[in-house]
Parts: structure tokens; sequence; C-alpha cells
């Protein structure tokens, strides 16, 4: 596969707080994410992994720097491309955020209701299908409440996947999860986004699934360490 660049980030830095309380939060940020690859980033809690995943996933206003995704820069976008940017944007995160008033087919299409190109009609058959890919054919109809902790982040990552995202984002996917679902998790998204060229980024402190990693960025203190180059096995 040609190697593109999906996500460039270049010498951000970010901030909360104001005034006297205003901390930098992260430090001269450098990372760019390519078609096809599978980039874990791993740090102690604190770090400032999530506040760069929501930067990247245009959840979040760039303060300083330049952070580009599909060659779309973000800093300074108005909100129309902003939303726009991140319908193509699949986010997985630990608290699922599934709607518990919604049937696991329901939650799915929600991502699908975001793409007017897709027509209303092929909603449903879609959802199902994407259900059925992450194993869960037999639960389309239950809700969240009547669902696993495993079944329910698969159900958040039908939701990511269905539409066709061209980036996945997954913060601690497996955090919540026994080592089974965990993996199988994983092996999910690996698969479904390989099968779908799209590259991840999953933030995780699970050594259990480092070995499907392209390559590994280390966070500390808000900073990024050199990319460390790709994990065999
Ligand atoms: N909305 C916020 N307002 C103020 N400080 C925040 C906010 N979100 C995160 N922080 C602080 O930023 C730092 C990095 O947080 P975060 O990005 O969540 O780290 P990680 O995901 O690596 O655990 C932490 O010190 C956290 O307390
Ligand atoms: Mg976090």
């Amino acid at each position: 596969m040609l190697a593109k660049t999906v996500v460039t980030v270049k010498n951000i830095n970010h901030y909360f707080g104001q005034d006297e309380l205003k901390k930098q939060i992260l430090f001269d940020i450098n990372l760019e994410i390519n078609t096809g690859e599978i980039v874990i980033m791993m740090g102690p809690s604190g770090s400032g992994k999530t506040t760069l995943l929501t930067l990247i996933g245009g959840l979040r206003s760039v303060q300083e720097g330049s952070l580009k995704v599909f060659g779309q820069e973000l800093n300074g976008a108005s909100q129309d491309k902003i939303v726009e940017i991140r319908r193509d944007i699949g986010y997985i995160f630990q608290a699922h955020n599934l709607l518990k008033f919604l049937t696991a087919w329901q939650n799915v299409q929600t991502s699908l209701e975001l793409h007017p190109d897709i027509p209303p009609e092929e909603f449903r058959p879609k959802a199902e299908a994407m259900l059925k890919a992450v194993g869960l054919e037999h639960r389309v109809n239950y809700y969240p409440d009547n669902l696993s902790g495993g079944q329910k982040q698969k159900v958040a990552i039908a939701r990511a996947l269905v539409s066709h995202p061209k980036l996945i984002l997954a913060d601690e996917p497996t955090a919540a999860l026994d080592s089974k679902s965990g993996r199988d998790v994983v092996e999910l998204m690996q698969q479904l986004a390989r099968e779908q060229g799209c590259p991840i980024l999953v933030v995780t402190h699970d050594n259990r699934i480092l070995n499907i990693a392209d390559r590994i960025v280390r966070m500390e203190d808000g900073r990024l360490a050199t990319d460390t180059t790709a994990v065999t096995s």
C-alpha cells in the first residue's frame, strides 16, 4: 500500500486553564500517521494522551501549532469544516457512550445518520451487517443494559466502523474488558481496519496488545518520545 499521510501533527502545544492557572499540558508534539498503520500510544495517566487524541479528532480546538487531518488544517478551521472532517473519523472510547434507549443496531445507525449520502433505507441492513461482522448478529435488538461489557464495546466498534471512517481513534478501548474480550476487540479493530485500509491510533496500557502495532509512541509529561519503530512478532 502507498504510504499516504493521514494525520500530521507539527509543533503542537496545548494549555488548560487561564491566566495564573494556565498550565501547559502538551509540549511541541510531532507525529505522523500513514494509511493502514496501527500506532499505539502509551504513557502514564495524566501525561496528555487523551488531550492529544481529542485534538486530532477535532473534538477540541487547536491552540498552537499545525494539525492536519486528511490534508486539512484544523488550526483555525471553521466549525463546518471540522464537522465534515469528524464524519470520517471513527471514535472508540473507554466509556463506550452507547445510548441506553436505543438497541444495538439503532446505536450503530447513529453514525450512519451523519452521512447525507447514505440512503436511510440502507441504515438498518448496514448496521446489522456490521454487528454480524463483530459477532453480534444474535444481539442486534438488545438494549445496552442487556449486553456484557465486551458486547457493548463491540457495538461501539461497529458504530465506529460502519460508516467506513478514514481514521480510527481509540482511547483505552480494552480497559474495561477481561483479557479474552480485550484481545477479541483489538483483533476485530485490526481486522476491520485492515480490510478498510484505515489507520488506527490507539491509546492503551494493555501490554497484551502491543504486538498488533506497527509503531509505538510514548507520551511522558506532555512530551512525545521519538517514534520507536515496529514491533515485530
Ligand atoms: N478539561 C481539562 N481542564 C483542565 N485540565 C485538564 C483537562 N483535561 C485534562 N486536564 C489535565 O491535563 C493533563 C493531561 O490529561 P489527559 O490528556 O487526560 O491525560 P491522559 O489521557 O494521558 O491520562 C492532566 O494533568 C489533566 O489533569
Ligand atoms: Mg486518557
